[in-house]
């Protein structure tokens, strides 16, 4: 078929293909989410069916992208890893980027309801994204280890500000005062003097975030006739709250990074 004249057009578009034999790693943050989560009233400082939410959306980007072997989430972030060999759209960054978040908005959208059934969902949810690439396991255990260690400090500081806010009255000037120069240590006092909180029994999910991941699970495919079960191993997607800035977890699971 004859080139239209038209076509040079097309010579403007820019390769962007990501570096091969790399961790791609996509994260994605709700926009304006200090405001949707308070139009939405979101309970504070943790919602757990907005977290549980958001970890929804994510098993669904597992079972829907079999590059992606793990990801993360904290708040309104959320990180997926593809798989170093991967394909997936050849690499190109802009389709990449485009798919994970409008995939991941999309379910947001659709399961609202399952999370938050009385609740009519104020203002549209949008996300933005970035890509970046990991040459070796070391950078992307640190970026993992980096994310989580946000999520901790983040929490603990948020937990003590609205606890002084919510349950001594302060104003957040106040709060923000009382909390400014503190360390971790000062944090974990205040919550114990000030209202009996042990802050390492407050839920996995608020202090650790969300791991999604393929896990090894045994499943009985069906029984002899005897009534024995016979057993297999399956991948199955998951959602837990562990420390990944640890080997433990590492160790325990080395499919993910291994391949
Ligand atoms: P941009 O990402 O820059 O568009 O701004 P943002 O308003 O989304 O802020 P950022 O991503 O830095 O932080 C996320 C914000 O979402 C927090 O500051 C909270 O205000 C809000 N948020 C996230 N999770 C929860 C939650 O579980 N409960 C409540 N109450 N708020 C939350
Ligand atoms: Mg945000």
């Amino acid at each position: 078929m004859a080139n239209s004249k038209y076509e040079y057009v097309k010579s403007f578009e820019v390769v962007d293909k990501l570096l091969p034999n790399t961790w791609i790693v996509v994260r994605i943050d709700g926009r304006n989410f200090h405001r949707f989560s308070a139009e939405n009233e979101f309970e504070k400082p943790n919602d757990v069916q907005a977290l549980n939410l958001m970890n929804s959306c994510a098993v669904a980007m597992l079972e829907e992208f079999p590059d992606i072997i793990f990801s993360y989430g904290v708040s309104d972030e959320y990180s997926f890893v593809f798989k170093r060999t991967s394909q997936f759209y050849e690499r190109r960054s802009s389709k990449i980027l485009s798919i994970t978040v409008s995939f991941f908005t999309a379910n947001y959208v659709m399961k609202w309801k399952d999370f938050f059934p009385q609740k009519d969902m104020r203002l549209v949810p949008s996300f933005d994204g970035r890509v970046v690439c990991y040459p070796s396991n070391e950078n992307l255990r640190h970026y993992w280890a980096w994310r989580q260690v946000d999520c901790h400090i983040n929490n603990q500081y948020n937990t003590c500000f609205w606890m002084l806010v919510l349950n001594k009255g302060k104003t957040k000037k106040e709060a923000q005062d009382i909390l400014k120069g503190t360390q971790t240590q000062d944090k974990n006092e205040l919550l114990f003097q000030q209202f009996g909180m042990n802050y390492s029994n407050l839920p996995a999910i608020f202090r650790k975030g969300s791991c999604v991941f393929k896990n090894k699970v045994e499943e009985i495919v069906k029984h002899t006739e005897s009534g024995d079960p016979v057993k297999r191993l399956r991948k199955k997607v998951v959602v837990s709250h562990c420390d990944v800035i640890e080997d433990r977890f590492w160790k325990d699971h080395p499919w993910i990074l291994d391949e």
